[in-house]
């Protein structure tokens, strides 16, 4: 290095000199916090999650059914993902038969014709899941199937998962006793010490010849609490961490589908599996609807959110609207049915549906909204739309508070939704979007917001771009209610994703957060109560904060960001303050803002903790470039 800096010419020398000390620091910042006097109050739901199915999040994501396609739904010729066995000297085909199923919402199953097969050379089917099953060692995994036989006894039936490159035998079932009527059949599997993999299929076969009609084939891993028919456990440990307050689904655009006829008729997607058709989803694949209206409510449960239920409110995406007045009513009146499907007791109607579907204790809901980005509708129906659902659901629930997708004329909603995709200048810009607001107006719900820089998942820039627009929400949450991230999960294998850039990624087997996801766990992890006054001298043009205090813990919060290529000293004053010698600094930092997590590296830029010793009421605080931090410190 001393060579190469004597050889060059005194200009070089001065020029590397000059980057050098910008490098090291933009000129310090004076941030002044006044602990004692307090600016606005703090949403206690700010922070929550956004879900639809989109990208493969439910199947083939969160929820944990490992078969894809088991109700031959998934394209045209049924059979999509599923695969002719004949081993040895087998013979048999396979095809769609659309005469018989086991019950009305699936009135049609696959049908195995099998000419040929003993007990070494079984016949069946097999299938891959979304992308493989991935297997852990010794776990149990439970499993099902709805069938039948003809009269010739082609059973019994086998389950086995098998290995794909070794064709090895990983577990097994034997299935006996299917009879010439729709049953349901169940099996366990349970695995040995084997490495944790998702290149395995499940295979179904029979050992004589016959036919044997199959549907709803089903295999679940362990589950989250371990809820019958639940959710992946990696991704809802990783949406924990979140400490999300409120659920928003079932969407976004899927709860409109792309036409009227697809809307998220929710009355579909309760009870037993076996009675839910599914439904095409406006994101170009089948949803089987094994993630439904209970499970969504169940999935708040089990994170403790409260759950934002977005009705369907006569949109759908391609443009087509239900003419407000009698046209709209029945779905009017499914709103009724659906909230109080979630809220009635046991001796309502769809409160005692709930009951029998399991779960006889109501929920609670604070919000509704009315539809998903109404302003697409170019009709202008949505006022009156808007108004129809208002006068309806206010009437029967006048605490319910109704949030509108869109301004509405003549009145004020409850709440407003809005949505920013943004790169991460415009979100530098637009860190100050609400500190205008008029706080007469409506309250304002950022259902759906995100850096688009990155893909499948965000970069360091896009956490950037997403920690100096939350500073602007926390700043704001005496009008911003709640804010979520959209959208939420991606599954990352080929031709799985729909969006790109997605808060966390997955295959079968793995997942991991991006940059934003951490910037979120740790902006909604550490989070007061109130905003105290505070201000700013002498920053660079890309640094942002946010400081909320939690009056009961005596915490303060102080989120810095710095999302330039230089250092950003902040001296920190904190005048009558007497903060505890001993604080903490929580840092996500990255050299380069296309720096990113990947399944391969999952941790490359995670939140490193540290302690801050001798906090006193004025600190000389150096941030990195390319840094968001949280700085909580205990005021006594
Ligand atoms: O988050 C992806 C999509 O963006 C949502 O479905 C829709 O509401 C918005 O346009």
């Amino acid at each position: 290095m001393r060579t190469r800096i004597s050889t060059a010419s005194p200009v070089t020398v001065l020029l590397f000199f000059c980057a050098a000390i910008q490098a090291q620091s933009a000129g310090p910042a004076v941030l002044t916090i006044h602990t004692d006097q307090t600016a606005s109050k703090v949403s206690p739901t700010l922070y929550g999650l956004m879900t639809e199915e989109i990208n493969h999040s439910y199947d083939g994501g969160l929820y944990a059914e490992l078969i894809r396609n088991g109700t031959f739904r998934a394209d045209w010729s049924g059979v999509n993902d599923w695969i002719l066995v004949e081993d040895g000297n087998a013979e048999a085909k396979i095809g769609i038969d659309k005469t018989t199923g086991p019950s009305e919402a699936l009135p049609y199953s696959m049908r195995i014709e099998v000419s040929q097969a003993g007990a070494t050379s079984p016949a069946g089917v097999l299938n891959g899941g979304y992308w493989g099953i991935p297997l852990h060692p010794n776990t149990i995994y439970k499993g099902s199937f709805y069938a039948k036989e003809d009269s010739a006894d082609v059973g019994p039936v086998t389950a086995s998962l098998v290995a794909n490159q070794s064709g090895k035998v990983l577990a097994s079932a034997v299935v006996a006793g299917i009879g010439t009527d729709w049953k349901q059949y169940k099996f366990t599997l349970k695995t040995g010490a084997i490495e944790p993999s998702l290149e395995n299929h499940l295979v179904l076969t029979v050992a004589h010849p016959g036919s044997l009609w199959l549907n709803l084939v089903s295999l679940f891993p362990p589950t989250y609490h371990d809820r019958v028919n639940g959710n992946r456990i990696d991704l809802m440990e990783k949406l924990a961490a979140m400490h999300p307050q409120f659920l928003r689904f079932p969407g976004g655009n899927y709860l409109e589908g792309d036409r009227l006829a697809d809307w998220y008729n929710w009355k579909k997607t309760i009870g037993p599996r076996v009675d839910r058709p599914g439904h095409p989803s406006p994101w170009n694949y089948w949803s089987t609807d094994g993630l439904g209206l209970l499970e969504f409510f169940e999935w708040c449960e089990d994170l403790h959110m409260e759950p934002v239920l977005a009705v369907y409110a006569g949109y759908s995406l391609r443009g087509e609207h239900v003419n407000p007045g009698p046209d709209l009513e029945p779905y009017v009146q499914s709103a009724l049915d659906e909230i109080e499907y979630a809220t009635g007791s046991a001796d309502t109607k769809w409160g005692a549906q709930r009951a029998t579907d399991g779960h006889p204790k109501p929920f609670h809901i604070t919000y509704v909204e009315i539809g998903n980005e109404d302003w697409f509708d170019r009709s202008g129906s949505y006022d009156a739309r808007y108004a129809q659902f208002y006068k309806a659901i206010k009437e029967k629930y006048p605490d319910l508070q109704l949030i509108a997708t869109a301004p509405i004329k003549g009145m004020t909603p409850d709440v407003l939704d809005e949505h920013y995709y943004l790169r991460a200048t415009d979100f530098f810009h637009d860190a100050t979007h609400y500190d205008k607001t008029d706080r007469s107006g409506p309250k304002i719900f950022v259902g759906e917001w995100a850096t688009r820089e990155g893909t499948p998942t965000p970069n360091m820039g896009a956490a950037l771009g997403d920690a100096a627009w939350m500073t602007g929400l926390e700043r704001n949450s005496d009008i911003i209610v709640m804010a979520s991230y959209a959208p939420l999960l991606v599954n990352v294998s080929p031709n799985a994703m729909q969006w790109d850039t997605d808060l966390i990624g997955y295959d079968a087997l793995r997942s991991y957060g991006s940059p934003s996801y951490y910037a979120q766990v740790m902006f909604a992890g550490h989070i007061g109560d109130e905003t105290p006054v505070s201000s700013i001298e002498n920053a660079g043009p890309r640094f942002f904060y946010s400081v909320t205090e939690d009056a009961a813990r005596k915490k303060l919060y102080l989120k810095l960001v710095n999302a330039t290529s230089d250092a950003q000293v902040v001296d920190i004053k904190l005048p009558g303050a007497k903060p505890a010698p001993e604080g903490k600094l929580i840092s996500l930092s990255a050299h380069d803002p296309e720096a990113t997590n990947t399944l391969e590296q999952p941790t490359a830029i995670v939140p490193a903790e540290s302690a801050l010793h001798g906090v006193t009421d004025s600190l000389h605080h150096r941030m990195p470039a390319y840094t968001i931090e949280v700085l909580e410190l205990d005021l006594r």
